[in-house]
């Protein structure tokens, strides 16, 4: 959980401190420990409903195929976002003003921060902040080459433990966080509500949080966005096992799983899951593991909003809804909130 002096300065571990025009001013790598990973997989594989964190799926190889998840047809979130992005960021500027810090939480790619900081008037910092150190370096050096006014950084980091900013990031206007991809969605909803209270302790009373969030929908438009006929999405999912064979010493056959994603209309929630196709054993960090066929790994939720939910969250979190927007179809949408 994030505390009060998550966006404090701080002395950081510094991998690129460059005082170069159209460079990144900062890369600071607080990524997770390996024996974090060894054991929180240990930990999920040890439950009667075997897990593992969604956060795992992101080595550079999760971060590529995430990339494509979001060029596939039926994947709506990511060109729905990014166009309702582009029309309504007048909007968003009349309301963030100038001179804001950007801080994006599970930055990944730079194609949304690119729109809004193309909206915004005079944006002064922007800070990236990702588990995944291969996409995070990709895309600051991008942004630094083509916005050379504005300082730029990026801290690989789990966002759901305190993330301290460097003094580079303070402009001392207003802080502007964002946190697009309905990656909201990932979060149990309780925990959901506790990072907004989180992220609105580290801002200050008149700033801003800009939430991109998914909608509830049929099973029609659902099911298929996370069973793509290209089959990216599986791929993805069954990455996170070839992550603990290459990280952990595992010998997980990957030819024995398949990949399964449904929606769970009672949770309002997609549920993915790694599916044994035999009964079979393996080996993880020293551990061995049993999973009888049609067992499952529980990889990931995402979970969907009506508005009003959303709302609700975000007011009990410390937030007023300034504005919230939807595209025309109401698949996805956005949400300005203020600290106050
Ligand atoms: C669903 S993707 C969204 C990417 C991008 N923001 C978008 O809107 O398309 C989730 C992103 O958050 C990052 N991420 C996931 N869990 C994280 C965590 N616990 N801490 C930091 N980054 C995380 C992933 O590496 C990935 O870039």
């Amino acid at each position: 959980m994030m505390d009060k002096t998550a966006f404090d300065a701080a002395a950081p571990e510094r991998v690129v401190d460059s005082p170069l025009c159209g460079a990144p001013a900062f890369l600071l790598d607080r990524h997770p420990p390996k024996v974090d990973f060894a054991a929180d997989v240990l930990e999920g594989l040890s439950r009667p409903q075997k897990q593992i964190p969604p956060k795992y799926f992101y080595d550079a190889r999760g971060s590529d195929l995430f990339e494509r998840i979001c060029r596939t047809p039926e994947y709506y979130v990511t060109r729905t976002e990014l166009e309702l992005l582009s029309d309504i960021g007048p909007d968003i500027a009349g309301i963030a003003g100038c001179d804001v810090t950007v801080i994006e939480f599970g930055s990944g790619s730079d194609a949304k921060i690119r729109r809004l900081l193309d909206a915004l008037p005079n944006p002064c910092a922007y800070v990236a902040i990702d588990i995944s150190r291969a996409a995070l370096e990709r895309a600051i050096e991008d942004l630094a080459r083509d916005y050379a006014d504005l300082t730029v950084g990026g801290i690989v980091a789990d966002f759901t433990t305190p993330v301290e900013l460097p003094p580079e990031a303070f402009s001392g206007g207003k802080k502007l966080a964002f946190f697009p991809g309905s990656t909201i969605g990932n979060m149990e909803r309780g925990h959901a509500r506790q990072f907004l209270a989180d992220v609105r302790a580290t801002l200050a009373q008149g700033d801003g949080f800009l939430v991109g969030v998914d909608l509830r929908k049929g099973r029609d438009i659902l099911d298929p966005a996370y069973n793509d006929d290209e089959g990216v999405t599986a791929a993805f999912n069954l990455n996170v096992l070839r992550r603990i064979n290459r990280e952990l010493g595992g010998t997980i056959d990957l030819g024995k799983f398949r990949h399964l994603a449904f929606y769970n209309e009672a949770d309002g929630r997609i549920e993915m899951h790694l599916q044994s196709t035999a009964d079979q054993r393996f080996e993880v960090a020293g551990a061995q593991i049993a999973m009888t066929r049609d067992e499952t790994i529980h990889t990931e939720n995402s979970y969907k909003y009506s508005v009003p939910e959303f709302i609700l969250a975000a007011e009990s979190a410390g937030f007023c809804a300034v504005r919230t927007w939807k595209d025309r179809q109401s698949l996805f949408s956005i949400h300005y909130l203020a600290a106050v």
